[in-house]
């Protein structure tokens, strides 16, 4: 029989993952929703159908046997973990999608453990439109029979790649995720003063482009390229906002700094991204590391897009 499944947070990324597990993955239906906003939970399961919103965090662990969460913060999910640890359980397994700290994720796995159940972190990189299109990527760690309960439900159904940690301490998948991060900063730190360089010498936005796309053809590039000069970082919906990534650039440099790794370049990036919340506000996103370069450089925070 297929298990019963429910889902812990329903934000940008938590919208698309569900959907994507309840229309794609072998489940027993309905997939029960839980949202803290419970508003958004109701909406949710009206548009998808074949779903059973719960009305709080116990009633949805108790309707299910594998618990999926994608919440904001490390703070939300140890709030949550400590409502789940009031309920019984014994035969169920917690998935994490949310990205916490490797200390947090591995004192959660264990608490889990103790109570009878199983953790495996699935942290994931890529934004809410790939979670929506299955193109995610997922780092999966955790004992590896609980992986393999799991992995049903990841390639194809809520990602289109799997980094197998599979056997290691969730706290690793963490650990890998966190640099996953330190890479798409670092790589949108160089496409930002690439762009404002082009800009300020006078061979201009588009060629910069065009050379870009030779040299690098596939995104990420082109994709932050689309980002910063379509001035989608200070105008459209922030696809992550400054002020929860400067939260976890924090954890990432902390990492390092522990581990005695040299990141100057994500240094830098990380006194941007200061930047472009002081210039552009809490809610800028991250791609307006682009704006706080500008300024840098004499230009206004604010682009003008064709
Ligand atoms: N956005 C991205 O591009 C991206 C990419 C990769 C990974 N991630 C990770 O995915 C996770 C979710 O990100 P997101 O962009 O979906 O965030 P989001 O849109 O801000 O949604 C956050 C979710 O957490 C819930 N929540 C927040 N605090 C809570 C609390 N104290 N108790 C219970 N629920 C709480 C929110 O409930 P309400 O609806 O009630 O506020 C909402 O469901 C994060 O860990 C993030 O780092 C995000």
């Amino acid at each position: 029989m297929s298990p019963r499944l429910a889902f812990i947070g329903l934000g940008r990324m938590g919208l698309g993952i569900s959907e994507n597990i309840l229309h794609h993955g072998d489940i027993d239906k309905p997939l029960v929703l839980y949202n803290r906003t419970m508003e958004k939970a109701l909406d949710h399961s009206r548009r998808l159908g074949d779903c059973q919103v719960a009305e709080s965090i116990p009633a949805a662990v108790s309707a299910a046997d594998i618990v999926w969460l994608c919440l904001q913060d490390q703070e939300a999910v140890e709030e949550a973990f400590d409502q789940i640890l009031t309920t019984d359980l014994h035969g169920k397994l917690f998935v994490d999608s949310s990205t916490t700290t490797p200390d947090t994720a591995n004192s959660i796995a264990r608490r889990v453990c103790d109570a009878g159940g199983e953790f495996v972190a699935a942290p994931v990189m890529g934004g809410p439109p790939m979670a929506l299109t299955r193109s995610l990527i997922c780092i999966a760690s955790g004992p590896a029979g609980s992986v393999d309960r799991v992995r049903p439900y990841l390639n194809g159904v809520m990602c289109r790649k799997v980094v197998d940690l599979s056997g290691e301490d969730p706290g690793r998948g963490l650990l890998l995720k966190l640099m996953g991060n330190f890479l798409i900063m670092a790589t949108m730190e160089t496409v930002a003063e690439a762009h404002v360089f082009a800009e300020k010498s006078g061979i201009g936005i588009d060629n910069m482009n065009r050379l870009m796309s030779a040299v690098f053809p596939d995104p990420p590039h082109a994709l932050y390229s689309r980002q910063m000069l379509t001035g989608e970082y200070h105008s459209g919906t922030p696809l992550v906002e400054v002020s929860k990534a400067l939260t976890l650039m924090d954890e990432v440099l902390d990492l390092a700094h522990q581990c005695g790794a040299s990141i100057k370049i994500y240094e830098t990036a990380r006194e941007h991204m200061q930047a472009a919340q002081e210039l552009g506000g809490p809610n800028t996103d991250i791609a307006g590391v682009y704006g706080a370069v500008r300024v840098e450089s004499g230009l206004p925070f604010w682009n003008t897009p064709e």
